[in-house]
């Protein structure tokens, strides 16, 4: 009998301790999992304190810039855009002459974006075209300098489409243009250019003064509760694109017999065009909501409607 209650007592009190041991295992791993997040989102250079809007976008163009030789050229090989889409799809090479593919977003996909007025966008295509078109001949595609802007917010995009009625998309402008209202004009540096290994040439921008694109990506998100959680881009970045590299370059000073011939290449061409347009300087003054339907038609001229806001607190 009293044998019994001892061992019963044993019993008991080793499940006890088996628990608490579990218990004690599963809260350090934790324990050390949420530290070890905390230390990535507050990198250890910079104990405690949160790094500058600024410095978030140098690090950012740091990446981009090595992506190319990280990655490869790959759109010498058909190559994805920046929004995963194929090449491919989005241009055909027809008798030596590019076009591109306009095809129907459904549900159209809607855009908010700062624009950059051609007062300082076409000197800087014109940049891009004279130093790409003499090698790149037809495979390569410019930004219409019309239409040069800088990607913000989407209410709804190709991967997680948000269907809308005419009401509610008439709704989401109004909100836009009461965003627009808030936002002072932003004065701009192009802080480099970046050819990314999927073929498109960026300008990558600073902010010199104004409203951070950080700020404008938070109310924009207030406004339009319904957006897709997943956005297309870094809250930090500001970026434009110039132009797209669709194959292998047409005539070169030099004969570019592998690939880190090809690279380096690639290397002097941006080079050459960043002494040219680096650190030109803009003021961005429009807030745009456009309802692109057909995929990219911002960038590919395609079918799409706009609506312009102008940045409200308008004293430059
Ligand atoms: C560039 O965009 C403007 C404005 O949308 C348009 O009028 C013009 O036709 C476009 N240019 C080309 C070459 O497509
Ligand atoms: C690529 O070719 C160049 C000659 O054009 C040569 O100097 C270089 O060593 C080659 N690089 C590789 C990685 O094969």
């Amino acid at each position: 009998m009293e044998m019994a209650r001892i061992r019963n007592w044993w019993s008991h009190s080793k499940t006890v301790t088996l628990i608490w041991f579990i218990s004690l295992v599963l809260f350090y791993s934790l324990f050390h999992m949420a530290l070890q997040n905390s230390s990535q989102n507050y990198p250890s250079s910079n104990p405690g304190s949160r790094i500058s809007n600024e410095e978030q976008r140098a690090r950012l163009y740091d990446k981009m810039a090595r992506d190319l030789d990280e990655h490869g050229a790959a759109f010498l090989k058909q190559g994805e855009t920046s929004q995963s889409l194929s090449l491919s799809d989005i241009f055909s090479l027809k008798d030596g002459v590019v076009t591109p593919v306009h095809k129907a977003a459904n549900p159209p996909v809607r855009a908010n974006v700062l624009y950059l007025s051609p007062e300082y966008s076409v000197p800087i295509s014109d940049a891009v075209k004279r130093i790409f078109s003499s090698h790149f001949d037809k495979a390569i595609w410019f930004q219409n300098s019309s239409l040069y802007h800088f990607s913000m917010f989407h209410a709804s995009h190709h991967i997680s489409p948000v269907p809308a009625t005419e009401d509610e998309i008439e709704a989401e402008a109004t909100a836009v243009r009461t965003v627009a209202e808030g936002i002072c004009p932003v004065k701009i540096v192009l802080d480099r250019v970046v050819l990314t290994s999927t073929g498109v040439l960026l300008g990558c921008w600073q902010v010199i003064s104004g409203t951070d694109p950080i700020t404008i990506r938070a109310k924009l998100r207030a406004a339009l509760p319904h957006a897709p959680e997943k956005q297309l881009y870094d809250p930090a970045i500001l970026h434009t694109s110039f132009a797209r590299l669709l194959g292998h370059p047409t005539a070169s000073p030099m004969e570019l017999h592998n690939t880190s011939d090809q690279l380096r290449f690639f290397h002097e061409i941006v080079d050459r065009l960043n002494n040219e347009i680096r650190g030109s300087k803009a003021v961005v003054s429009e807030l745009w909501y456009v309802e692109e339907h057909d995929v990219l038609a911002l960038a590919l001229d395609g079918r799409m409607k706009v609506r312009k806001f102008p940045l409200g607190c308008s004293r430059t």
